[in-house]
């Protein structure tokens, strides 16, 4: 009786291990160059010609239908659906640590400790790409690291978001820096805003990235202004500028994180949030945001010590959050702006 007892949940135990690894061994690796037969997956029903640790640049071929792309000990192959589960499926999924999740080959929006992609929009730094394995978010595909998504999927989100930049007459918002820059297709800095005290003393830089246009916001160093005309920092603030907006209305301050109380009101929902993406000042910081009286407010902390806070543990940890990282270009949570 005793010996089966063992038995049995041993060979339960190997099946486990078994299963474990045929499971690692299809694991999603897309636009990984396999280099048994030097061809990679560009989307889950399309493979592409590569080289090791090149982003491939060749015309991707499509699958027969009923057949998914799969890389495996065998190289890339296209397989009849249902069998092994198919590269570039990570995509829009969060990471293990449930920190972030990318949402583009380019892209990634926070999880907050959940399994759930949250109202968030991040960018990596010009030339990098979001690997839900990167410890850092974003890496280069020189040092091995391959976008998580799959370019096809990228394709439909700008032609999507161009068709409705196009139909809308209104100029293009500036609160997403690539969307901005995409529709603006022209090499420069641009002013982001009117107000004196937060959106005068930024601006978006957009460039020509392999073919395609990318944008990053940027703040003028200390009290300085962005000039439109010289496209430079300068010490005096241009007549475009308002101060008026602040400081007649208190109640409808735009939602920054150095203004809690906006900020919990765009949160909309209690609990403790991220303030910034900077390792040495906002990645130490954090809001709690709570409902009083029936009006969103919030209050800032910093961690103690040396410790940073942890957007998907809501901890001060000793490690740096991956969020933190210079890799990370800019973060939006709720449409508001992650300093
Ligand atoms: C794959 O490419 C490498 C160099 O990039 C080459 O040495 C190797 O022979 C190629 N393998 C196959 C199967 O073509
Ligand atoms: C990559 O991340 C996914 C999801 O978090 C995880 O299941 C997988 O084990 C990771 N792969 C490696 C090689 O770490």
């Amino acid at each position: 009786m005793s010996p089966n007892r063992i038995c049995l949940p041993l060979s339960l135990f190997s099946l486990l291990l078994l299963l474990g690894c045929l499971v690692s061994s299809t694991r999603g690796t897309c636009n990984v160059c396999n280099t048994v037969n030097n061809l990679t997956c560009y989307s889950s029903t399309q493979m592409q010609a590569c080289q090791a640790d090149v982003l491939s640049t060749a015309t991707p071929t499509s699958c027969p239908s009923g057949y998914v792309c799969v890389s495996g000990s065998s190289g890339v192959l296209c397989q009849p659906e249902g069998q092994d589960a198919s590269d570039c499926q990570e995509c829009n999924k969060c990471d293990e640590s449930q920190t972030f999740a990318c949402t583009g080959t380019q892209s990634f929006a926070l999880c907050l400790g959940t399994d759930t992609v949250q109202d968030s929009s991040g960018t990596c730094a010009s030339g990098y790409v979001c690997n839900i394995n990167d410890t850092q978010i974003c890496g280069l595909p020189a040092d091995g690291v391959m976008p998580t998504c799959s370019y096809a999927d990228d394709t439909t989100t700008t032609s999507t978001s161009s068709t409705t930049s196009s139909t809308t007459a209104s100029p293009p918002s500036t609160s997403d820096a690539s969307t901005y820059c995409a529709a603006v297709q022209s090499q420069g800095r641009y002013a982001v805003g009117y107000n004196a005290y937060t959106t005068c003393r930024q601006y978006i830089y957009c460039t020509l990235v392999s073919g395609s246009w990318v944008g990053e916001t940027y703040t003028c160093p200390g009290d300085l202004y962005f000039d439109s005309a010289s496209q430079m920092c300068v010490a005096s603030m241009p007549s475009t500028c308002s101060t008026t907006a602040t400081t007649t209305s208190t109640t409808t301050a735009a939602p920054t994180t150095s203004n809690p109380a906006a900020y919990c009101q765009a949160m909309q929902s209690a609990g403790y949030y991220p303030v910034g993406t900077d390792a040495s000042t906002t990645c130490h910081q954090y809001i709690y945001c709570f409902l009083n009286g029936g009006t969103w407010n919030g209050n800032a902390y910093t961690c103690p010590g040396s410790l940073y806070y942890n957007s998907a543990s809501k901890t001060c940890v000793d490690t740096l959050p991956s969020t933190c990282s210079a890799t990370v270009a800019s973060l939006t949570l709720n449409g508001v702006e992650l300093d």
